[in-house]
């Protein structure tokens, strides 16, 4: 397995392209399902989890051609060969479970293994279930599978009452209603901006949607989709955490194709810790007003709340921050696997439950320490590039789900970072 090495970093200068949305192209990529017609998608990231999401949509038969080294997706599931999504690609990637949604609605069944936990929670699906059996879907749990039918007149338009918000589970539903008999009604949506841009390339493809980014969405279903062409929105999370690294290592650095409105929970929060963000024509300047980082509380929350997703890269700001933070993780049950490994490098941090205390401490000192997951593996090298000394990351394979070339892009604003083959353990 390879691991980044880490020097601690004076102030950082430059720009780094932020690239499409990892959590929008793992929904944009089954909607291909909903039509026989060619899907193109623009701006994708090269991620192992598109790979992992074509090598699923390729089992189901679909074809999946990545054009221009990655950067286009050109998608068509004319005649699917199978409606079974095997556990040993999903267990890969939970997101799997978004190719249920779109295959009830186009052929009336789908056999998908359950996604099972992962590290940062046990990520039930009931909410996905529950959304397609109001639209008259029958499901039978059995053997680790949902094996679902849809009545033989097809889906039906439903309201849906979300209990509590769930990207996914909206993901599916609006997916599925697209083609349902009528009209349905999503209450308490996910109005995530990867929601947003999802609704727009339905609406490209034909379907009837209103609402979108609210928490009530309207669909009217539709005989048949057509194909389209749609660029994938940019990733505000991979944007959130380059804005950091200027944050910590203090200099300036532009991230291209960043706008605020992507973002303005955290932004509120940069701005309340002495970061100032400037909207470019090109992206957002990140740099350090004088003096140290202040802590800041948090608390994530659905958009447009601060995200879950940027809630460990944040922490390791607050570790060098002047006073505490105190952060709430309300969304995951285990998402602050991150803290012990920023204790190894000095950090002061005290987790009960959902709620971390950080006592900001002057410099970190850099150490070996262990990703365990996708966000908190980014942290932990933003917080080698602010510490004094050498931090070794493993198990960086996290890394490579969710962020495209991270070791050039922080290079090419003056950190000190590389990857290397880890040594054979002896
Ligand atoms: C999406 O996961 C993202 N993944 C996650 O990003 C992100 O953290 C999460 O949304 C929240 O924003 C993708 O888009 C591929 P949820 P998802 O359904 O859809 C509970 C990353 O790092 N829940 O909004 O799985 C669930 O346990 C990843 O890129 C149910 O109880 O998240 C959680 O506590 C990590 N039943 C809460 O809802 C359900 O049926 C929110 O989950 C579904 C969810």
């Amino acid at each position: 397995m390879d691991q980044i090495i880490v020097q601690g970093n004076g102030p950082l200068k430059g720009e780094i392209p932020i690239a499409g949305a990892k959590n929008a192209c793992l929904t944009l990529m089954p909607a291909t399902l909903l039509t026989d017609q060619p899907l193109t998608l623009t701006n994708a990231p090269r991620l192992s989890d598109i790979r992992t999401m074509t090598a699923l949509l390729q089992s189901l038969g679909a074809e999946v051609a990545p054009l221009q080294d990655g950067q286009v997706l050109a998608l068509s599931s004319h005649d699917l060969t199978s409606h079974r999504a095997e556990y040993d690609i999903v267990r890969k990637m939970r997101a799997s479970i978004l190719v249920l949604g779109p295959m009830l609605a186009r052929d009336g069944r789908a056999e998908v293994s359950l996604p099972g936990g992962c590290a940062i929670g046990a990520r039930p699906v009931d909410l996905h279930l529950k959304a397609l059996e109001a639209m008259g879907a029958e499901l039978d749990l059995r053997d680790g599978y949902v094996h679902a039918k849809a009545p033989s007149s097809g889906l039906r338009g439903a309201v849906v009452e979300f209990p509590l918000v769930s990207v996914g589970a909206t993901e599916n539903a609006l997916m599925a209603a697209t083609l349902a008999k009528g009209t349905t009604v999503l209450r308490n949506a996910a109005r995530e901006p990867e929601i947003v841009d999802l609704a727009q390339c339905l609406r490209r493809m034909g379907a009837q949607i209103e609402g979108e980014g609210e928490s009530t969405i309207t669909i009217q279903g539709v005989e048949t989709l057509h194909g389209a062409t749609h660029p994938v929105v940019t990733d505000r999370i991979e944007l959130g955490t380059y804005m950091l690294a200027p944050a910590m290592c203090g200099g300036e650095v532009e991230c291209l194709g960043g706008r605020i409105s992507l973002l303005s929970a955290f932004c509120e929060k940069l701005d309340e810790a002495g970061i100032d963000v400037e909207e470019t024509p090109r992206g957002l300047k990140v740099s350090r007003r004088n003096g140290r980082v202040r802590a800041v509380d948090v608390t994530t929350q659905p958009y447009p709340g601060f995200p879950t997703d940027l809630q460990a890269q944040f922490m390791a700001l607050m570790c060098m921050a002047e006073g505490t933070s105190r952060l709430e993780e309300t969304i995951f049950e285990n998402r602050f696997m991150h803290a012990p490994e920023l204790t190894r490098m000095g950090a002061q941090i005290e987790v009960h439950g959902g709620h971390a205390t950080v006592t900001g401490v002057e410099k970190l000192r850099g150490a070996p320490v262990m990703a365990t997951d996708l966000r908190a593996s980014v942290s932990l090298i933003l917080a080698g590039m602010a510490a004094e000394g050498q931090t070794t990351v493993s198990r960086v394979y996290h890394l490579d789900r969710g962020y495209e070339h991270v070791v050039r892009k922080l290079r090419g604003v003056g950190a000190h970072i590389e990857r290397v083959k880890e040594e054979e353990q002896v």
